[in-house]
């Protein structure tokens, strides 16, 4: 079956049909489909049956699976096996029945309804999330995206003026917390430290500069925390206005790729008494080194002891 790539929004998102993501694939089509997250930010393949070992297999292929931010915690029960492995649904690990309302997972899980990009808030941040749907509730639980590439791109000049070369501090603890959260273990908190990141990041691969903030971003350094704030909540509104944005309804058997260095995402409301199972993997960006200031940070604040990095 020929490879057709279809474009699905004005600016971005692409369907991907005749692929088999559950087996490995030939250099050439690695390539094609590479190019084409490159391109389109957020592609997706229908009708895709994926064991979790087979969705890790086919992320290897683009890059390094990172390991699950919530997998670090002591004596804690994951519902899936391997720690690359990140659980988007709404089912309880120890029973599989749907969690209580005041679980820990749920609570943390429902920053993912903010915009957002995954993994901005450890070292290295994320690349390539790659969600797959297991089971779905019959309406909402959408998840929408915003090209962050044609956002500042729209941006005023003057804008992009004010904002070219700042830095803006990350942190999942800190961003737990604007929600009222703040249960964290000592060996979380170590590892989801704060991290700093260029509010206008340049994609490796492409060249093409996007605005990278979303919840996960707590200030911007060397300006007052409210004139952050409320520069940050400016860029958001503007970045997330409709023409940006794409929404994708799920089927069952979907695999949705996006690019965190070039879009923003969320999730959306839906009935929590139906079951949601997704299940994600992100891979690392390779250029998080070469693009974060946290080096300088790091030394910075070597004289204190207090940072680390997170694995
Ligand atoms: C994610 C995420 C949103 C959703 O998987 O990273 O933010 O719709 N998901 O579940
Ligand atoms: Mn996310």
């Amino acid at each position: 079956m020929p490879i057709v790539i279809r474009q699905v929004h004005p600016l971005f998102a692409a369907e991907i049909e005749g692929v088999d993501v559950s087996v490995p694939l030939d250099a050439d089509t690695i390539r094609l489909i590479h190019d084409a997250f490159d391109r389109y930010a957020v592609v997706y393949f229908r009708r895709q049956s994926l064991t979790d070992a087979q969705q890790i297999e086919f992320a290897a292929q683009f890059g390094r699976p990172e390991r699950y931010a919530l997998s670090y915690r002591d004596n804690h029960t994951l519902r899936l096996e391997r720690p690359e492995m990140v659980d988007i649904s709404n089912l309880d690990a120890k029973t599989g029945e749907i969690q209580d309302r005041r679980a820990r997972h749920r609570l943390l899980l429902l920053s993912s309804r903010l915009w957002h990009h995954d993994s901005t808030y450890r070292m290295p941040v994320g690349a390539l999330s790659m969600l797959h749907a297991h089971k779905i509730p019959p309406v909402g639980g959408e998840t929408e995206f915003a090209d962050m590439r044609a956002a500042y791109e729209g941006l005023p000049e003057s804008m992009k003026a004010r904002i070219a070369g700042l830095v803006a501090e990350h942190s999942f603890v800190l961003s737990a917390q604007k929600l009222g959260f703040a249960d964290f273990a000592p060996e979380e908190q170590k590892v989801l430290v704060k991290f700093l990141n260029p509010v206008v990041r340049t994609h490796g691969r492409t060249g093409r500069k996007a605005l990278y903030l979303g919840w996960h971003a707590i200030d911007i350094q060397g300006m007052p925390v409210p004139e952050s704030r409320v520069l940050m909540a400016d860029l958001l509104e503007l970045s997330t206005q409709r023409e940006f944005v794409y929404r994708h309804e799920w089927q069952v058997g979907d695999l949705v790729v996006w690019d965190n260095r070039s879009v923003a995402h969320r999730g959306r409301d839906y009935d929590e008494s139906y079951v949601r199972d997704m299940r994600r993997v992100t891979t690392e960006d390779e250029e998080t080194e070469v693009q974060s200031p946290v080096r300088d940070w790091l030394a910075s604040q070597a004289a204190g002891g207090a940072a680390g990095v997170a694995g």
